[in-house]
Order: C-alpha cells, then sequence, then structure tokens
C-alpha cells in the first residue's frame, strides 16, 4: 500500500490532524524534563573574536577618515550592529597573528608599523591595546586577550597584564596613564597561547615544553593580578591536554579550543549545504571529548570550556602554514563573498550554539572566528555593512532565550546525507529548551536541519495554545544569502503556529524560536 493510501486512511480515521501532520516524513519529539533543575547557562556563550588578518580590524572595526566613523577611527554602524548582539566578549589580537605580536609595539603615541611573520603583511599597530579596549567599553562587551606564547616570553605576558590591571605600579601602568588611560583597562580575559600544538604556528611547543611553559607564564600573570581568568591553548587530544593540566591545570580557570570544519584555507571551495549538516553534529562531539579528558584529570567542574575560536568555514589564506610557500595575499579577498554565508551557516550555528548550551555545565565561553569580515557575521564595506545570516541567528540567541537550561531529551527521525566516507544519518530536528528562573516562561530554540522537507516535532508540554508567535529564519531557499544588493532576503520573521496535539510543523531549513508562558 503506498504512502498516499495510507496517508488517506489516516486521514478519515483522525480527522482532527490537519495534512501537513500527516503528510510530515519527519517526526521527533522533545520531552522537557520540567521537574528537573534548570541551569544558569554563561551568556559568554555567545562571544565574538576578531584577529589582524585581511579586512577584520583595518577596514572593518576600525577604520579613520571614514564618514562612517567617530573620532577614534572606529565605524559607528558597527558598533550598533554588535550592541543589538549584546556581545558579551571579545578575544582579540590572534590566533596565529598573536604569535609573532609585541603588544609594546601597539601603545604610546609613536606607532611603528612592524611587519606581520604570520599573515605576510605590515601591520601599522595604529589599532593596539588601548584601542582595542575603548572599542569593547563601547561595544558593551568584556575584552578578552590572548597573549604571545610563540615568540614572546611569560614576562611579556605578564608585562601586559601590568599595563593593563595595575592602577599605579610600576613602569607599564605608569606607560598606559602617560598614554592617557589614568584608570585601569581591568581585563579579566587572558589566554596563554593560540594553537601553539600546530605546526602552521610561529613558535610551536612540544607537549613537553607546553605545560610547564603555561604553568610560569601563569605564576607571573597571576602574581601581577590574581583575579584574572587565564585559559591556555588546549585540544580535545588527551596526549596534548593531559599534560598541560597535570603540570598547569592549578592555575587555570578555562581550557580553549577551537573548530573550523569545512576546510577551506588552502581552496576555497565551500561544501554545500547537505556537507553542512553533515558538519553540524561534529561540534558537540569535541565537546564531548573535551569533557571527557577534564573528567579524566578531576578538572571537570573546575576548569570550563572556552570554545573560543569557531566556524563552519574555515579562513581562506592560501599558503599559509605551508612554510616556503608564498602566501597568496590577493586570494584572502574570496573570504568576502557573501554568497559562501547561506542557511546552511545559519542552521550550523543554531546548532553549535544548542550544543553549548547543552553542555553548558562545562561550556562557558564561545568566540565566532570572526566577527567582522572574512566568515564573520558582519560584512563591513566603505559604504555601510550587511548583516549576514549568522548575524540574525546570533541576535536571536542572544535577544529571545531566557537565562536558564532546562534538561530534555530529543528524539529525531533522521536523514541521510552522502560524505566522503559514505552516507551519514543526521538527525532533522535540533532543539534546547531554555526557561526563566521560575521556569514559567519557555523559548524554545528550535532547528530542522532539511533542505525540503517539513518536520514534525511534538512537545511533551501538556495545554499548548492554540496558536503560538515564532521567530522564524528561513529565507526562500537552503542557498540564500544576504548580499549588498540585497541585505534583507533572510531575516527573521514573527510567524503564527498552531500546535496539533502537542505537535508544531517546523519549514524546512529553518530555526524557529518559540516562546511560551505557563
Ligand atoms: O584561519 C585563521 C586561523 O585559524 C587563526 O588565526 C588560528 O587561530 C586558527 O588556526
Amino acid at each position: 500500500m503506498n504512502h498516499k493510501i495510507i496517508l488517506v486512511c489516516i486521514c478519515l480515521l483522525f480527522p482532527g490532524l490537519p495534512a501537513q501532520v500527516y503528510s510530515q516524513k519527519y517526526k521527533a519529539f522533545l520531552d522537557i524534563r520540567l521537574d528537573e533543575a534548570p541551569l544558569q547557562y554563561d551568556r559568554m556563550i555567545f562571544g565574538q573574536f576578531i584577529e589582524h588578518f585581511h579586512r577584520q580590524v583595518y577596514g572593518g572595526i576600525f577604520e579613520p577618515g571614514s564618514p562612517l566613523s567617530d573620532e577614534r577611527g572606529f565605524r559607528k554602524d558597527v558598533i550598533l550592529a554588535l550592541r543589538e548582539l549584546k556581545v558579551p566578549v571579545v578575544r582579540w589580537p590572534g590566533g596565529c597573528f598573536v604569535s609573532s605580536y609585541h603588544w609594546m609595539n601597539g601603545v604610546g603615541p609613536v606607532r611603528v608599523p612592524v611587519y606581520d611573520k604570520a599573515w605576510h603583511v605590515e601591520d601599522p599597530n595604529t589599532f593596539g591595546t588601548d584601542e582595542f579596549v575603548s572599542w569593547c567599553r563601547e561595544i558593551g562587551a568584556e575584552p578578552y586577550i590572548c597573549t604571545n606564547a610563540g615568540t614572546g616570553t611569560p614576562e611579556e605576558m605578564s608585562e601586559w597584564v601590568e599595563y593593563c590591571n595595575l592602577r599605579e605600579m610600576g613602569k607599564f601602568a605608569a606607560m598606559r596613564r602617560a598614554n592617557g588611560f589614568e584608570e585601569p583597562h581591568a581585563v579579566k580575559y587572558w589566554s596563554i597561547g593560540n594553537e601553539n600544538y600546530g605546526a602552521w604556528e610561529l613558535g610551536a611547543k612540544t607537549v613537553d615544553e607546553w605545560g610547564d611553559f603555561v604553568r610560569e607564564s601563569a605564576k607571573l600573570m597571576l602574581n601581577v593580578d590574581p583575579t584574572i581568568h587565564l585559559f591556555a591553548a588546549a585540544l580535545p587530544d588527551t596526549a596534548w591536554t593531559i599534560p598541560l593540566l597535570q603540570r598547569a591545570g592549578p592555575y587555570l580557570d578555562y581550557i580553549s579550543i577551537h573548530g573550523y570544519w569545512d576546510r577551506l584555507q588552502q581552496v576555497n571551495d565551500p561544501s554545500d549545504y547537505l556537507s553542512c549538516m553533515r558538519f553540524s553534529v561534529m561540534p558537540e562531539r569535541r565537546i564531548l571529548n573535551t569533557i571527557r579528558i577534564l573528567e579524566e584529570t578531576g578538572y571537570a567542574g573546575k576548569i570550563r570550556i572556552a570554545f573560543d575560536e569557531w566556524n563552519l568555514r574555515s579562513w581562506h589564506h592560501p599558503g599559509h602554514g605551508l612554510h616556503r610557500e608564498q602566501q597568496d595575499i590577493a586570494a584572502r579577498d574570496l573570504n568576502d563573498l557573501n554568497s559562501t554565508y547561506t542557511m546552511a551557516d545559519a542552521i550550523f550555528t543554531a546548532c553549535f550554539l544548542n550544543a553549548c548550551l547543552r553542555q553548558s555545565d562545562h561550556v562557558a565561553m564561545a568566540c565566532m572566528a570572526p566577527v567582522v569580515n572574512t566568515r564573520g557575521p558582519l560584512y563591513v564595506y566603505p559604504e555601510g555593512l550587511v548583516k549576514r545570516t549568522t548575524y540574525h541567528v546570533m541576535y536571536m540567541y542572544a535577544n529571545y532565550l531566557q537565562p536558564f537550561v532546562i534538561p530534555c531529551d530529543l528524539h529525531s527521525d533522521v536523514f541521510r546525507v552522502p560524505g566522503p566516507g559514505g552516507d551519514t544519518n543526521i538527525p532533522v530536528v535540533d532543539a534546547i529548551v531554555t526557561c526563566s528562573e521560575d521556569r514559567k516562561t519557555l523559548t524554545l530554540s528550535l532547528v530542522n536541519r532539511h533542505p525540503d522537507q517539513e518536520a514534525g516535532c511534538r512537545l511533551s508540554l501538556p495545554d499548548l495554545p492554540d496558536s503560538l508567535q515564532a521567530y522564524v529564519l528561513q529565507g526562500d531557499s537552503p542557498d540564500a544569502f544576504n548580499d549588498v544588493d540585497a541585505p534583507g532576503r533572510v531575516v527573521p520573521e514573527t510567524r503564527t503556529l498552531r500546535p496539533r496535539n502537542g505537535s508544531l510543523s517546523l519549514p524546512p531549513h529553518s530555526l524557529l524560536m518559540i516562546t511560551i508562558k505557563r
């Protein structure tokens, strides 16, 4: 008996169910465990990252002389757009850039341009520590400084902390005051190094070197300011991270992990929607592997995870990391093609944030890489900016979710996605449930990964109202994107949903946020 005949029979037997529930090929059940204690997640999960790379800083957030910039050179339109995201923290100045960056070149009245050995360009040093901290305060975000554990020294790191956080003792605090900043910058978040495990990183360290180097750096930095929160470059890999924790664990508050899944560093050939859906289940595996290492070493609950560089798509910078090969600087402009950033990027981003929220008893920070230009949610050009699809996802998470996560179990049909190692079954629906402290207000984030099929998602909530207002990000196609000439093609819309027997119909390739008052 074919699908259609079955459909007719069910319609006759159960006239109350509308056609779209019968016709839904895919279904999910979200069991919301309202009787269990909700967990307050850290809003630092909605953090951002910016690096001295291509047009992220110069020509991105910082454009002196632009009619769109303020007297300090900060793009005012970018500041407004990031305030709307309620960005809680921004990590800076790298990334690979930082592993040969010397912070003193970027402070003081005289800024001397230097050759950037990471990215093979000249850095004017006109945007340095004071500009970064001032810019963060302007957008309402905490500054998070990643230090140079490549060519730098523990002492140089600790002097950076002196410059930022000591009120008046010593020459570095005096230097900050002489530069016009009487009050300390009060930078709370400091990372020791960036990806020092990688052969591509300047001044990379061995496993045996890394733990001791981190410990000695931490001691100096904490002896300047014992209140700072310390991070160190880590991996979801026992061989690197267990020795790090054994030698420096007592000094750390976070371990930093990174992730890019659509590998485009050398060849800029963005993966299609279905491949990106296959990628969208991978971040949580990386988080779970890291949690297991923290549990194995006894640091679970004491040290938390900072996923402080993440994006579906890695940055395109051909030649980088392939020493003795010229880097193709002009090719970096391919990162700016807005057609790359479709609903695939939006759905991936929603699934990534859902993973961090699900694991928020261990994940306490995440920084999208980067915030402006390259693969970021904002594309900035001389005359204006474009809010890419991922901007709207970050906006919805930062503005609509409640402050607590409720435990829930999701049972979802799967769909087959082709991949290099053969087909993979991917859950059609992904979901997270947040609530107010009194659990009377729930906000659900529901994702339908399927490119062209609706999905029915039944909720375990009794007495759903007849209609619910939802914010929906869907676009007219899985490949829809925003661009300079079509900035509003993909934007959140409000739609009325009519639950049927506790089930909601999720449109294809969509993110829905629904608030339910109990
Ligand atoms: O592609 C950008 C680089 O990716 C960052 O500079 C580094 O931290 C990561 O490897």
